[in-house]
């Protein structure tokens, strides 16, 4: 067997060839002066079952996904399953005006040719899953990520809106520790208005978990609000940490903790879903 890791997941590879003891095949890539992609396997893999590793996110880890799959295939390998850490586009998936693409599905069935199957983690709609034109499945990081706020001892759990409510209450089981659900109402990509209803968070540790950080505009409004109503400190964990743009240090101003998985490497990656990766494929 052999990893071959794309540029967006070289952290996560690692991991996952450490738990594994899979080695990883020795790869070149690089951008031309233009800024095209250019790929190089340095390692014949016949004969081998291939793990490639790789974003789709953002757009330009899509067509070096596309060229390590077409780099792989040129050798009589035994398989090839791509785990999709960060699926992306995860979000359109329906029409929501007439006119727009269903853009998870144009990438679920674009991204299961050439391959044999896909592992991917936390989909937004975990229907999506049966987009994918080859066996796929949907990974849960949920319990990752839950043992981590172990640590913090929070007093209380909170949804940021509907979406985060099972995971909220999974945590709260975890924890044993109340749960609440704040409404969430967009505004635009960046902006968000949030109610709490009647809750009591006074001198609380309180813990707010999410899918995605995107913005950071549902968790800057959400941690501020909290912090209003006089939560001692603020505890964030998420599954996939896109922190665009300056999210990061807007989030910061109000919340205490961040953290995220390693789906998406970043500064708050602590969170590794190695070993969920890696029980689907040995
Ligand atoms: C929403 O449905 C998701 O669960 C996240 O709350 C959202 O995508 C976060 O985006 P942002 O950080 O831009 O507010």
């Amino acid at each position: 067997m052999r990893i071959v890791s794309g540029s967006s997941s070289l952290m996560l590879s690692s991991r996952l060839s450490e738990i594994t003891k899979i080695p990883m095949a020795h790869r070149e890539i690089k951008r031309f002066s233009d800024g095209e992609c250019y790929v190089r396997l340095h390692e014949n893999l016949d004969g081998e079952d291939v793990i490639l590793v790789q974003n789709t996110y953002p757009d330009s880890n899509i067509i070096e996904y596309f060229l390590l799959v077409d780099a792989i295939r040129q050798y009589k390998i035994k398989s090839l399953t791509s785990v999709i850490p960060y699926f992306g586009y995860g979000r359109q998936d329906k029409r929501f005006n007439e006119g727009e693409p269903i853009s998870a599905k144009v990438f679920a069935e674009h991204l299961s040719e050439n391959v044999d199957r896909i592992l991917t983690i936390n989909l937004h709609n975990p229907e999506v899953i049966n987009w994918f034109k080859v066996p796929a499945i949907e990974i849960r990081a949920e319990k990752v990520l839950a043992k981590y706020f172990e640590k913090f001892n929070p007093d209380i759990i909170v949804s940021p809106d509907k979406g985060s409510i099972e995971r909220a209450k999974y945590l709260s089981e975890l924890l044993n520790k109340p749960f609440i659900s704040l409404e969430k109402k967009r505004i635009d990509s960046d902006n968000v208005e949030i109610h709490t209803g009647d809750i009591d968070v006074k001198n609380k540790v309180v813990a707010i978990i999410d899918d995605m950080i995107s913005t950071g505009g549902t968790i800057s409004t959400a941690s501020t609000i909290l912090k209003n109503l006089g939560a001692s400190k603020i505890v964030v964990g998420c599954i996939h940490g896109l922190f665009v743009a300056n999210a990061l240090n807007r989030i910061q101003r109000t919340v205490d903790i961040i953290f995220s998985t390693d789906t998406i490497e970043n500064e708050k990656s602590v969170v590794t879903v190695a070993e969920e990766i890696a029980s689907k494929i040995l």
